[in-house]
């Protein structure tokens, strides 16, 4: 079936993420769409899916690259009660959901904190949360997730070639996105439930067993600043654990992280 609103629609009726669907064949970006209905309002578990966005956006201002009938672009919006200081935990669980729906497909599925998923060591995913805060408290927020699905390894923009991959790369086929889309929502519906109802630690268990940094020597650079450790895990807010070499812990709110081959 060919991946379009109607076919999204009729997989994902009376669901509670995925129930209402806005589908673009084409967008500027499917977090800024989310974010205006997030604003106006709309309810939560309202996604909008795109084939194609024109300025689909990363962290940190960069670009995600999004050609058309190729990946899933998605941006789920959620209302969830909590304080805007843990916010990283709903990108944190949007991370076990696309991992257990590519596990589905491979093996070799891990995440990168805070927001990568990759196959053998190469990202396949992004995440992207912004949220609108109303003090303290999150008034909403808006989970991006970008997914190379079927773009071919020479599709990749050369900067990402090598560290990048898409499923269908690891697969050796063609994967339906419709499929991946419907699994994705229904996952992260069922866990976005467990998170309401028990509280983040069983979310940071699971992310835990996907993990590729634990025990690792890691630098994480943001903006100008520089922290380096060993990594100790997520602690109960998101924040990634570092140890500092002297029997003590770092926690890092935010940044990009990589493996220190000589530390
Ligand atoms: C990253 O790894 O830097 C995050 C990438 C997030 C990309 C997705 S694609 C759907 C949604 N719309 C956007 O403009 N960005 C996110």
């Amino acid at each position: 079936m060919d991946f379009n609103g109607q076919a999204l629609a009729a997989r994902l009726a009376g669901k509670r993420i995925g129930g209402k669907v806005h589908f673009f064949e084409e967008i500027s970006s499917t977090n800024d769409f989310a974010y205006r209905l997030g604003v106006e309002g709309a309810p939560e578990g309202t996604v909008a899916v795109a084939d194609h966005q024109t300025k689909g956006k990363g962290r940190l201002n960069r670009v995600w690259q999004s050609p058309p009938k190729a990946n899933l672009y998605t941006t789920i919006l959620l209302r969830p009660a909590i304080e805007a200081a843990v916010a990283a935990q709903i990108t944190l669980l949007a991370g076990v959901a696309v991992a257990d729906v590519l596990s589905r497909y491979c093996p070799g599925v891990t995440l990168k904190w805070p927001n990568d998923v990759r196959i053998r060591g190469r990202k396949v995913c992004g995440i992207l949360t912004e949220m609108k805060a109303a003090g303290a408290r999150v008034d909403f927020a808006v989970v991006g997730i970008g997914i190379n699905i079927n773009m071919k390894r020479d599709d990749l923009d050369e900067a990402f070639r090598e560290i990048s991959t898409t499923l269908r790369e690891e697969v050796g086929h063609s994967v339906s996105r419709l499929d991946v889309a419907v699994a994705l929502f229904e996952d992260l519906d069922n866990l976005y439930g467990r998170y309401l109802s028990e509280g983040f630690e069983p979310i940071r268990t699971l992310w835990t067993a996907y993990a590729d940094i634990l025990g690792k020597p890691i630098q994480v650079v943001f903006g100008d600043e520089i922290q380096q450790g060993e990594v100790l895990g997520i602690d109960e807010s998101g924040a990634l654990l570092l140890s500092d070499g002297q029997g003590g812990t770092k926690r890092i709110l935010a940044g990009d992280a990589s493996v220190v081959k000589n530390p």
